[in-house]
C-alpha cells in the first residue's frame, strides 16, 4: 500500500453524484477517477456523461455551451450528442463528405436510479454486460424514484485507501467523534463483538438488534435491527429496520484522483416527517464528517515521510479485509477468472 496514492479500481460503478446535482438542460463537470467528465442531464431529464474533453484540440468542453441535446465546443463549434458521438462540424464546406459519426469524445455508461447517478469506469472498453459488476447495488426497502432525504459531500485530501480505512474504523469514534451529542467517553470504552459474514463484493457486519434505550431508535418502531454492508468500490450501506420504519445510511467514497477522494453521506427515509429536521440534521453531519475530514489532514503530515503502518486484530481486521478485496479484485480481472470473495464468516472482538 502506497502511503499518499490508492490504486484506482475499474470495472466498477462508482457514484458520481446525487440526482438533484444535475438539473435538466445543465452540465456538471467533475474529475473523477483521475478523468475529466463532463455530467449533464438533456432536456427529456436523462443522465449522461461524457469525457470533458475535445477529441479536436483538446480543450475541456465544459467550457463550451449545452442546449439540452448537443454539447457545443468553445473552440471551433463542434457538437456532440450525449452519447459523445459528434454530430456537426461548422468549418465543414458543402464541397466536403466527413463522417461525423466516426467521431467521438466518448462517454461513459450511467445508470441513474434511487436518487443517485453512477457512472461506470471500464476496464479496457468493456461495457458493463460483459464486465464483472453490470450494474450497481440497489439499497433496501427503497424504490428506484426514492431520492436520499439528506445528501451531503466533503471532498478529502487523502486516498481512497485511507479514507475506506477510516469509513470501516470501528475505534476512532471515542477519539475522532466527541461532539457534545455523540460523546463518546474514551476512558470508558466498552467491549464490542460483531458477527461478520462475506457478502457481495464484501462483507456484513450481520443483522443485530439495536439498543432499545436509544430513543432515536424508536422513532423506527419496536425490534429495531441493522445490518452493514460494506463492498467495492468504496460503499457502506447500512440498513436500520424496525416495525413501522426503515433508514438506509450510504456511504461512498469516489476517488477524485489517486490522492483525493470525494466522501458523501446520504440517507433514505420511510418516514415522511424529516423535512422540518433537515437543517439540523445535515448540520449534525456535516460536523461528523469534518471530524474524519480533518483527521486525514493532520495523518497526511506523518504519511509524507512513508513511515510503515500497522492493521492490528481485530480492530483493523476490516482493514485488511479492505486491502484483501481491492487485490483480488485486480488479480481476478487479469487472470480473467471469476472473483473468489476472501472474506471469511467470523466474530471480531474490540473496545469502543
Ligand atoms: S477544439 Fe473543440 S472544436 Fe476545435
Ligand atoms: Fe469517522
Amino acid at each position: 500500500m502506497n502511503n499518499l496514492k490508492a490504486e484506482l479500481l475499474r470495472g466498477l460503478w462508482y457514484v458520481a453524484c446525487p440526482s438533484a446535482e444535475v438539473k435538466p438542460g445543465k452540465t456538471l463537470a467533475k474529475t473523477l477517477m483521475n478523468e475529466p467528465v463532463l455530467l449533464g442531464r438533456d432536456s427529456k431529464g436523462k443522465a449522461f456523461a461524457i469525457k470533458d474533453i475535445c477529441p479536436h484540440r483538446g480543450i475541456p468542453l465544459r467550457y463550451g455551451q449545452f442546449d439540452g441535446e448537443t454539447v457545443q465546443c468553445c473552440y471551433h463549434g463542434w457538437r456532440f450528442d450525449t452519447s459523445g458521438t459528434c454530430v456537426d462540424i461548422p468549418s465543414t464546406h458543402e464541397y466536403q463528405t466527413i463522417d461525423y459519426s466516426k467521431i467521438s469524445c466518448g462517454a461513459y455508461p450511467v445508470i441513474e436510479r434511487q436518487g443517485l447517478i453512477w457512472v461506470y469506469f471500464s476496464e479496457s472498453g468493456e461495457a458493463p454486460e460483459d464486465g464483472r459488476q453490470p450494474e450497481p447495488p440497489r439499497l433496501p426497502d427503497f424504490a428506484d424514484e426514492d431520492e436520499p432525504k439528506l445528501a451531503i459531500m466533503l471532498p478529502f485530501v487523502c486516498s481512497v485507501d485511507h479514507a475506506a480505512l477510516g469509513l470501516m474504523d470501528p475505534t476512532h469514534a471515542a477519539f475522532v467523534h466527541t461532539s457534545w451529542w455523540f460523546k463518546k467517553n474514551a476512558t470508558k470504552l466498552r467491549p464490542k463483538e460483531k458477527h461478520f459474514a462475506p457478502s457481495d463484493l464484501g462483507w456484513a457486519m450481520v443483522r443485530h438488534k439495536l439498543p432499545p434505550q436509544n430513543i432515536a431508535y424508536k422513532l423506527l418502531g419496536d425490534e429495531v435491527t441493522t445490518e452493514i454492508r460494506y463492498r467495492l468500490p468504496g460503499l457502506r450501506i447500512e440498513h436500520i429496520q424496525g416495525d413501522k420504519h426503515s433508514v438506509v445510511g450510504l456511504t461512498t467514497i469516489t476517488p477524485i484522483d489517486e490522492d483525493k477522494t470525494e466522501v458523501r453521506q446520504m440517507f433514505w427515509a420511510s418516514m415522511g416527517w424529516v423535512g422540518p429536521f433537515k437543517p439540523l440534521l445535515r448540520h449534525l453531519m456535516k460536523v461528523f464528517l469534518d471530524q474524519d475530514r480533518r483527521v486525514v489532514i493532520q495523518q497526511r503530515e506523518g504519511l509524507e515521510y512513508n513511515p510503515k503502518l500497522m492493521l492490528i486484530n481485530d480492530a483493523d481486521t476490516q482493514g485488511r479485509w479492505w486491502m484483501q478485496l481491492k487485490e483480488e479484485w485486480n488479480r481476478s480481472g487479469s487472470e480473467a477468472r471469476e472473483f473468489r470473495n476472501p472474506v471469511k464468516e467470523r466474530t471480531l472482538r474490540w473496545m469502543s
